[in-house]
This record gives structure tokens, sequence and C-alpha cells, in this order.
């Protein structure tokens, strides 16, 4: 037992480099139509955990959306300025490329319960198929974990309130989009 404890100290000591200035990227990714509170939560605990984060609007194929790509990034440019070391960018094609085209080594997202999970582990066994990118799943915020962004725009869509969901740029957006400007 005394010989491991001595032992373990030397195996931190291993690297002659410091490692503690390297920096880190990841990228959360999402189709994001539109962005709601429960995003912006994955978003800021990445940005926590990451020197860097980049939140890559992509396409989901399964999915027809109803906001511009160029909306969606402004809002959630809007929604994310507090966070320094978070930007925004569009995902043009495949989002493992993409993630090592930006040098990110993880992908971060966020899981609402076990139907999440059986939508997101074939897509991270794939994306770590592709180029190796790892996937890191945060549990959603109790707070969120009925939040979806399709519930939102069925929920405005049909008249109802969309405030406790979504930034109030977000809902004027959408209300703007569906029912002409507020
Ligand atoms: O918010 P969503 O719709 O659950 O996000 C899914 C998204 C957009 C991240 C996924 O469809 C995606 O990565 N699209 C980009 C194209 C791609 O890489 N497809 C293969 C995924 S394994």
């Amino acid at each position: 037992m005394t010989q491991g404890l001595e032992t373990a100290p030397r195996r931190w000591a291993r690297h002659d480099e410091p490692v503690a200035h390297r920096s880190s990227l990841a990228v959360v990714p999402g189709s994001f139509d539109p962005i709601t509170l429960g995003h912006l939560d994955v978003v800021e605990r990445a940005a926590r955990l990451f020197d860097a984060v980049i939140v890559g609007v992509a396409e989901n194929s399964a999915k027809l959306g109803l906001l511009s790509i160029a909306t969606r990034i402004e809002l959630i440019e809007d929604c994310t300025g507090h966070l320094d070391n978070v930007q925004v960018a569009r995902v043009p094609g495949l989002l493992a490329e993409f993630c090592r085209e930006v040098g990110a080594i993880a992908i971060v997202k966020g899981l609402r319960g076990g139907q999440d999970w059986g939508h997101e582990e074939p897509m991270a066994l794939v994306n770590k198929e592709l180029t190796g990118i790892e996937t890191v799943f945060l549990a959603a915020a109790p707070t969120w974990g009925h939040v979806s962004s399709s519930l939102v725009k069925d929920v405005v869509r049909h008249g109802g309130n969309i405030s406790p969901y979504v930034t109030p740029a977000v809902e004027a957006a959408l209300v703007a989009y569906l029912h002409g400007p507020v």
C-alpha cells in the first residue's frame, strides 16, 4: 500500500511540459429552430467546462426548418452575448468534419432522458466512427427537461405563451414570423 502511495505522485510528474495552459474547444450542435432556455443552459454549462465553445447551427435532415439559418444564428448570438468564450457558426455539412476543421475535442449535447438517448446514441457513435470526435452528454436541468423547440413552435402557433421557455428576442421573432409583427 505504502509503495503505491509513493509512486502515485511520480505519474503526475511524468511529462516535462505543464499541461495547465492547453486549451480545449467544444462544439454544441443543434438545429436551434429556435434556441430555447434549455439549449442556453447547456451552452452556458459547456462554456464553463471548456476554454471555448462554438454553437454550431446544423441542418437536421429529419426536420423541416421554420426559421432561416441566419435568423437562428442571430437569435443565438443575442442570448449568448454575455459568454465571452462562445461563438456561433453555421455547420455547412457533416458535423464531424466541421469539428475536425475547427479543432474541437468534443461535441456537447444535452440529454432530456431516455428518448433523447435513443436519438443521440447512434449519432454519437457515427460521429466517433467518422473522425474520432467524442460526444459529451450533459443531463438536462430538471427545469428544462420537458422543453423542446418543436413544443415551443406548436404552442406559439396556437397562440399560447412561450415566454417561460425562450428569451424575449426569440419570442418576438417567432410571434412576428407566425402572426405578423408584435
Ligand atoms: O437539435 P437536433 O435537431 O437534435 O440536432 C441534430 C443535428 C443538427 C446536430 C444533426 O442532425 C447533425 O449533426 N446534422 C449535421 C449533418 C450530420 O453530420 N449528420 C450526421 C449525424 S451522425
